[in-house]
């Protein structure tokens, strides 16, 4: 595997060098049957890695993820985002948790908060359980997390999903201060279509919103978190976009979203 320079690049100052060589790493995937999800779910087979999914209905992983008895013994917990008793279960003897968890634009102020902001909450209070934290140390503990570009807006409105990108911002705030190692994929806007068949752009602060269009497929922005899981990247956040192109590997796309100064010291 591949796995090391960019761990190495981005690793936090203390974190201890031993880390997860003895371990199995084992991913939990939230909102895996979504569109983005589930592209994730199944560009992690066959990586080496132990996948699990978080899912709301067993009916709609059978379809979706290709699982046959769809419970645990497959790796399938059926639950919402905000039972934190079945987030803990499905998260124990995890070390990363992938969030594709999202609600569309019809669902109610409610839901938003509950769903975006709580149930981000919830699943990285389950993710640090004390037995995850005494068996990986808190500094191994990985979140990849599916958020979304627009959050410098002050007043999005409505129809930019004001109220959603609110609560995705909070979340992304909590997670920056859960000693929790993580990366934040910040897309434009997303659409189907296959990955790797366009060039990714990176960027911070919003500025990607200039593009035309502002679209990434959901096939790459899956791939980049994969990637993220791979390589146990932590402290990254960026925006992602795409535009007509020769495709650049999804590592190659992590690489680019580092800092100056994370960067200069390994020669990225
Ligand atoms: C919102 O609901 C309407 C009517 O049911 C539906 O046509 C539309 O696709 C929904 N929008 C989203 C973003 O799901
Ligand atoms: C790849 O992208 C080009 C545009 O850059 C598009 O014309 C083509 O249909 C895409 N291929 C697939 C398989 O989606």
């Amino acid at each position: 595997m591949f796995v090391g320079l960019l761990v190495t690049a981005v690793a936090l100052a203390d974190e201890p060098a031993v880390a997860l060589a003895d371990e199995p790493v084992r991913v939990l995937v939230t909102g895996a049957t979504g569109r983005t999800g589930s592209q994730l779910y199944a560009q992690l087979a066959h990586t080496g890695i132990e996948r699990r999914a978080f899912v709301r209905s067993a009916e709609k992983a059978r379809k979706v993820l290709g699982c046959t008895k769809c419970d645990e013994s497959e790796g399938i917990y059926v639950g919402e985002v905000t039972d934190t008793a079945a987030l803990v279960r499905a998260s124990r003897g995890v070390s990363t948790v992938a969030i594709a968890v999202g609600v569309d634009g019809n669902a109610t102020a409610k839901v938003q908060k509950a769903v975006e902001f709580g149930g981000v909450e919830q699943t990285l209070a389950a993710l640090g359980q004390p037995a995850n934290v005494a068996r990986f140390g808190l500094p191994a503990l990985r979140v990849v997390l599916c958020s979304s570009m627009g959050t410098t807006l002050p007043a999005p409105g409505k129809e930019k999903g004001g109220g959603i990108l609110f609560w995705k911002l909070q979340a992304e705030a909590y997670l920056g201060a859960t000693g929790i190692g993580s990366t934040v994929v910040k897309p434009c806007g997303l659409v189907d279509g296959v990955a790797a068949n366009a060039t990714l752009l990176v960027g911070h602060d919003d500025t990607l919103l200039s593009t035309v269009p502002p679209l990434v497929s959901r096939a790459d922005v899956a791939a980049v978190m994969a990637a993220a899981v791979l390589e146990r990247a932590s402290a990254l956040r960026f925006d992602l976009c795409s535009k007509p192109g020769q495709a650049q590997s999804a590592r190659a796309v992590l690489g680019m979203a580092l800092w100056p100064w994370q960067k200069a010291p390994r020669g990225f």
